[in-house]
């Protein structure tokens, strides 16, 4: 008998499944309500980068959901060998709420995908767009947490591609800037770095985090706050943050265009020595 030997690139609760069979139940209310969370996680080479940080958020989001996680050491253990398995990829691990039939209460599932990494661009624009379902600010019980309820930020997205740009800009009722659908932001005045702080609900980004410490390791000054849109037309520099990102230039905002700068530069090539001595 011969033993075929899958591709681990889908796990679910834990067991690699044929990419082609891989399937949750139509009853589950990840499907029906976006009942649930997820993570992405950049593996270069077989390896995760900040694993922990995105297994922490994970964490958070699943309390905030109420939502029954296993082990986190076991998570982990699923997503790295998908990684392992995928070496140039992305792992994506979402966590649905669960069910097999109508309106009987099950337990949820994780799914832990592989996906090749996306092609990029040196560059993306941006569209400024109001985004009255954003926190902005204003607390509820889910900020923080990374849910699958997407729909607004996609829908944000796909005008703004349909509009002649790469991607969205979010901003809030009050008038400040937020975040990308999928992304941080950030933007250079006079050498400083300015980005909106945590405090106005957007995602906590790990590679806001990391790319943050960087600034500060090279000596550059951050202030984190809250800015109108004005602010970010008169910068020198702006830059997008993402797992999938990286430190990505922002060549336009709106009809305001920008050059690749000197700061994005050096803060993208310390998120580049970051992971290639972090990657685990
Ligand atoms: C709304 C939002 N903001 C920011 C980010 C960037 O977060 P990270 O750097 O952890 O990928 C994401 C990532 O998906 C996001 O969905």
């Amino acid at each position: 008998m011969t033993t075929i030997l899958l591709p681990v690139q889908v796990m679910i609760d834990g067991q690699p499944v044929d990419p082609q069979q891989a399937a949750i139940s139509v009853f589950d209310w990840a499907l029906l309500r976006g009942d649930g969370i997820f993570e992405a996680i950049r593996c270069y080479g077989g390896r995760l980068f900040q694993l922990d940080a995105h297994l922490a958020r994970l964490e958070r989001s699943a309390a905030l959901m109420h939502l029954d996680l296993p082990d986190l050491s076991e998570v982990a253990h699923w997503a790295t060998a998908v990684g392992e398995d995928g070496h140039e990829c992305t792992v994506r691990i979402v966590v649905t709420r669960g069910g097999d039939q109508p309106d009987v209460d099950s337990p949820s599932r994780v799914v832990v995908i592989w996906e090749p990494v996306p092609e990029t661009t040196p560059a993306v624009s941006v569209r400024p767009t109001s985004a009255p379902w954003h926190s902005g600010g204003k607390t509820w019980e889910l900020v923080g947490a990374k849910t699958l309820s997407y729909a607004p930020n996609m829908s944000a997205w796909r005008v703004a591609r349909a509009e002649g740009f790469d991607d969205a800009l979010l901003i809030s009722r009050d008038g400040y800037v937020l975040e990308g659908p999928t992304f941080s932001i950030g933007w250079v005045v006079d050498g400083n770095i300015e980005t909106p702080s945590l405090d106005l609900g957007i995602l906590e980004s790990i590679t806001r985090m990391v790319t943050l410490e960087e600034a500060e390791g090279l000596g550059l000054t951050v202030d984190e706050g809250r800015f109108t849109l004005d602010r970010v037309l008169e910068a020198d520099e702006v830059f997008a943050l993402s797992t999938l990102k990286e430190v990505k230039v922002v060549d336009r905002v709106g009809t305001t265009s920008f050059e690749a700068g000197p700061i994005t530069g050096k803060l993208a090539a310390a998120y580049t020595a970051r992971v290639a001595s972090e990657a685990s």
